[in-house]
């Protein structure tokens, strides 16, 4: 995520509050999330708020570790955390005086997901029904997700109707869980990698690599390339494959993963202007980040990858030379 967009995001959520005479508190997310990424700690900085987590999430960034039958103050209003492991096993819903909120845990007519990381149909049967249910049965039920804008119904209401739950038994209710196949969602690994570790995710680490370094466009470099315009170094960071294939006339070649191994002996001086470019223009700003931390003061990157170089007409040369 941008730091600008996620900025304005904390301005618009604590402006939303501000508007019906709220502060934002806490930042509590009610489990480790897998199918996205979680801001919950970029804005609990932004506002300066703690993050609050139910004590089995792995993730490092938690400020206030709960866990079942703790309660958290909001001026008079208590919130009380009641441990539902089974989406995973850091869920947890939270009991206000009118209303539950149940994150993944209990959705209106569905139900989380139990076959993702940490996930376990027994877990959520048992949480559903010692717990969950053993609370009102008038409790309003306010989900993590609610993609329809279904109107709010009761804990009784979900419990006689919600489909997931029409089965005789545990044992039944788990083997359609288990049937349930669904499609595992992008990025999941890397998804609970960043949310369960405070790691970046793969597009913030090229969106800070891009910040450090500066571009050649691909007109630029193609009057150069033209014009046999010696004074950068052009390096191509793709696999020998690619290269071997096609490749800017005049590059050397290599790749990413020896990058660091290989540079110097390319490039004894680390005043030379080095370009990387690679398919997409990606890899390639990682490279040029990495060789300005090693030294090569001037490193750059293609602004756009080799794929808009062909795109652009411009020229290739083959053969696997390096
Ligand atoms: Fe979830």
């Amino acid at each position: 995520m941008r730091g600008g967009s996620r900025r304005a995001r904390a301005e618009r959520y604590a402006a939303t509050a501000a508007a019906r005479g709220l502060a934002i508190q806490y930042l509590i997310d009610t489990h480790t999330h897998a199918d996205h990424f979680s801001a919950t700690r970029h804005i609990a900085r932004d506002l300066g708020a703690p993050v609050v987590m139910h004590r089995a999430s792995p993730a490092p960034f938690v400020d206030l570790a709960v866990q079942d039958g703790d309660s958290l103050a909001l001026g008079t209003l208590r919130l009380r955390v009641v441990h539902t492991p089974g989406h995973t096993a850091d869920s947890m819903c939270l009991v206000l005086p009118d209303r539950v909120l149940t994150g993944d845990t209990l959705l209106l007519g569905s139900l989380g997901r139990t076959d993702l990381p940490t996930g376990n149909a027994e877990a959520l049967w048992d949480s559903l029904h010692e717990h969950l249910f053993a609370l009102d049965p008038a409790l309003l039920v306010h989900p993590g997700h609610n993609y329809k804008s279904a109107p709010p119904t009761t804990l009784a209401e979900q419990r006689a109707t919600n489909p997931r739950l029409a089965v005789p038994d545990r044992a039944a209710f788990v083997a359609e869980m288990s049937a349930r196949n669904l499609e595992l969602p992008r990025h999941v690994t890397e998804a609970l990698r960043t949310n369960a570790s405070g790691g970046k995710p793969v597009s913030q680490l090229i969106h800070d690599a891009a910040r450090a370094i500066a571009f050649m466009s691909i007109g630029e470099l193609r009057r150069r390339v033209e014009e046999r315009r010696s004074e950068v170094a052009i390096v191509d960071v793709r696999e020998a494959d690619a290269f071997a294939a096609s490749h800017v006339p005049g590059a050397i070649h290599i790749p990413r993963g020896q990058l660091e191994l290989l540079v110097d002996r390319h490039f004894p001086d680390p005043a030379t202007r080095v370009l990387t470019y690679c398919e997409f223009g990606k890899i390639s700003t990682l490279a040029a980040a990495t060789l300005r931390q090693m030294g090569f003061a001037s490193a750059i990157a293609l602004d756009g990858g080799f794929r808009d170089w062909v795109a652009a007409g411009a020229p290739v040369e083959s053969g696997a030379k390096t």
